[in-house]
């Protein structure tokens, strides 16, 4: 069998499993309703320091909203096919600092860059991270000759959605990654837990409830079928915060 890396999420949330304020609210560009920050308890941070991720993983969800028109990209000239290999620039790959890449999935193509190279750059730790894109045979050729303008690295796995199997093993086999961090949102994290491919679970809860049907939640995997049974889990650790924070850790059982 393939080498695949461990992978582990952690999410905050509130206590109805709320990844954010209201279905078109980014976190990524602030809400002053959100009340979770780098302080209100440090679990991000000791995760970061105990597990010592090669990737951290995010989905396009975290960047741009559904139904949103990403920024029109020039048309491709002559044969695509050949930007369907993965494209890792020795320039990126041989970058002094290597210590990790930031790596998003991005089948559909929607995310524009404004930044590339050392996402950490001012974040303690994170000043060798690099920006790295999983993308498939499905996203517009526009995109991938975006990607190759902007020497944004990328690795080609699947069809239709990104084959996530595929992006971890390609991540494991081509840059030796072991670990994995995935802070994307729910439909990313539901989808790698339905695929089995998530090792442990972790959420910081906050003392807050936010409701609404269409909000982004933990683990928004497709409704299980009859026969389908929950995904069982493992209490590891339960830390609890002064300001009512609560960290759960959870092994998912194999
Ligand atoms: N509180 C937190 O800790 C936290 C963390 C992250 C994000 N957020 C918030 O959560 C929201 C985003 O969450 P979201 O659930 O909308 O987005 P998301 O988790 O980013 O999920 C969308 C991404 O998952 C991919 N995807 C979905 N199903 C897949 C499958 N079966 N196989 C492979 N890839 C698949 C999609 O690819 P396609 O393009 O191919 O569909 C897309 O790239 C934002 O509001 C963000 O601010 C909160």
């Amino acid at each position: 069998m393939t080498h695949r890396p461990t992978v582990i999420t952690f999410d905050t949330a509130s206590l109805d499993g709320r990844l954010t304020i209201a279905p078109d609210v980014l976190l990524l560009y602030g809400d002053e309703r959100w009340p979770v920050t780098e302080d209100s308890s440090g679990a991000y941070r000791q995760i970061l320091d105990t597990f010592k991720p090669q990737v951290t993983l995010e989905g396009s969800g975290s960047f741009i909203l559904e139904g949103m028109e990403p920024e029109p990209l020039p048309p491709v000239e002559g044969d695509p096919a050949p930007l369907y290999k993965d494209f890792l620039p020795e320039a990126v790959l041989n970058r002094p600092n290597q210590d990790g890449w930031f790596t998003i999935v991005d089948g559909r193509g929607r995310v524009r860059w404004l930044y590339t190279g050392e996402p950490g750059k001012g974040y303690p730790g994170m000043e060798g991270w690099h920006l790295l894109v999983c993308v498939g045979h499905h996203t517009p050729p526009e995109y991938l000759a975006y990607l190759r303008r902007e020497n944004v690295p990328y690795l080609v796995a699947g069809s239709g959605h990104v084959d996530l199997i595929t992006a971890l093993e390609k991540l494991s086999a081509k840059l030796g990654v072991e670990r994995v961090l995935s802070t994307a949102g729910g439909r990313l994290n539901g989808a790698l837990l339905r695929a089995g491919l998530v090792d442990e679970v972790n959420v910081e809860f906050f003392p807050g409830i936010i409701g609404g049907p269409e909000t982004p939640a933990l683990f928004d995997a497709p409704a299980l079928q009859p026969g389908e049974w929950p995904t069982r889990l493992t209490l590891l650790a339960c830390q609890q915060f002064d300001n009512g924070h609560v960290w759960l850790r959870y092994r998912v059982n194999g």
